[in-house]
């Protein structure tokens, strides 16, 4: 995958920045989308899907467990094959760089007749599993990691039970790996504490059909009910849409527009930490699309301030962290993040590689074990190691923007993994980038 390709990229600030963009498809809706289709009943029709290489790889990964999927250029469409008809693969799953994928299929393979094994690339293969793994074994299930990181194997033939259970760490992969998990056992399941984190799976999970209750700190889940085949429109993603409109905030020129973004309530704490920065967001046009809300965003170029961040809207906005940091490392104040201690675990350790970055371009920032006190100023050009990790490398993209020279990012092409048409679209808004291979 990704990871054999030694790309980097140059990016420099254009003329200026903004126009009108649509943004690809959400990663988290996509995913589930592909998953939940596989195990309902009928053809489920996915417009709108994220060809990424974190959702073809649940796509593959759901061929070789038996699914059919047809990718019909516009649409992707989904055979589902019934909670008991998944097959046993030929090989390992290979899952790339997908922590939603190996952990949602962890869940999902739990409840089935037969053993899997299930890997990932060297940056997943560092990621935490005794999250998912410890509570599938309270309910039954058996699945043994690697010194508590993939690879893991998936023994299935267990008779799982329901639980009820309060989950550590706000985490959407672990609350829908155990629901999914859920819709095999004998009994209810209880999964509390959940609150903050996206609401993805519950949502398709009731258009689909399931017996699920949701309460203010409790989510029940009946299982018995099959799932019935869905249309799904997937809305533009707002992590994706987020690198956007932090270069507007930084450089518009004029106002940036975002067509048909997904605005779950579970996903928009980076609106409410750009409009405490002094960036206000324009959200109009809502509507629904089926269980979904989605709107239009604008943003105007904003003088940025620092801000403390309060810690219960981490989970609201935790794959924007990146975002945030190059935010406070170019506003007036300092920022302070706390509470984040889950960034350590993401795709690189984001604390770790946010500071290593934005020092290498000349701020001034204190790394915290669950956060960063960030001194606002000003940046120069200069060269950072995004690790491998997407959202990192694209958030220093727009830092250059700002910057007062050329900033140089290494080992971008996992990109891909998320949003492959950003290099494209971050040159249609007016940033100038080079895209080397080597
Ligand atoms: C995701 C949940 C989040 C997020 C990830 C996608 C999902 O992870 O960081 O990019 O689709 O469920 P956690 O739930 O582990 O915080």
């Amino acid at each position: 995958m990704a990871e054999a390709a030694k790309q980097s990229w140059v990016a420099r600030a254009g003329t200026g920045f903004g126009g009108q963009l649509r943004v690809p498809g959400d990663k988290s809706i996509s995913h589930r989308g592909l998953l939940l289709g596989a195990i309902a009943e009928g053809t489920t029709r996915i417009d709108g899907f994220l060809r990424s290489e974190d959702c073809l790889a649940t796509l593959a990964a759901l061929r070789a467990l038996g699914v059919t999927v047809d990718d019909e250029g516009d649409h992707v469409s989904v055979h589902g094959v019934g909670l008991r008809g998944l097959s046993a693969p030929a090989a390992p799953l290979d899952l790339g760089n997908s922590g939603t994928a190996i952990r949602l299929l962890a869940g999902l393979l739990a409840g089935q007749s037969f053993d899997t094994a299930l890997t990932g690339d060297a940056s997943l293969c560092r990621r935490p599993m005794g999250r998912i793994a410890d509570p599938l074994g309270q309910m039954g299930a058996r699945v043994d990691t690697t010194d508590g990181c993939p690879p893991l194997t998936v023994h299935g033939g267990r008779a799982l039970a329901g639980i009820d259970y309060r989950l550590p760490v706000a985490s959407a992969q672990v609350k829908s790996a155990l629901l999914l998990a859920a819709l095999y056992a004998d009994g209810d399941t209880q999964i509390r504490g959940s609150g903050a984190s996206r609401d993805h799976t519950e949502r398709m999970l009731l258009s689909m059909g399931a017996a699920l209750d949701l309460e203010e700190d409790c989510i029940t889940l009946h299982p018995g009910r099959r799932l019935e085949a869905m249309d799904l429109q997937v809305p533009g993603d707002l992590s994706s849409a987020a690198f956007f409109l932090l270069g507007a905030a930084l450089a518009a020129d004029a106002p940036l527009v975002i067509e048909s973004v997904g605005i779950n309530p579970t996903r928009l704490g980076i609106l409410g930490i750009l409009e405490l920065m002094g960036a206000r967001v324009e959200v109009s046009n809502h509507r629904m699309e089926g269980r979904e809300p989605v709107a239009d965003l604008l943003l105007a170029r904003s003088a940025l301030r620092g801000a403390e961040i309060p810690p219960s809207v981490v989970p609201l906005a935790i794959d924007e962290f990146p975002v945030v940091f190059v935010a406070a490392a170019v506003a007036d104040g300092d920022t302070l993040v706390t509470g984040a201690e889950e960034l350590r675990h993401k795709e690189s350790d984001r604390i770790a590689t946010m500071v290593a970055g934005l020092r290498a371009l000349g701020a001034d920032i204190e790394e915290r074990p669950d956060g960063a006190l960030i001194h606002g100023g000003k940046l120069h050009g200069g060269e950072i190691d995004s690790h491998g990790d997407h959202r990192v490398a694209m958030a220093f993209a727009m830092a250059a923007l700002v910057a007062d020279g050329p900033v140089r990012i290494r080992d971008t092409a996992n990109v891909a993994t998320s949003f492959p048409e950003f290099p494209g679209l971050a040159v249609q808004a007016g940033l100038t980038l080079e895209v080397t291979e080597s």
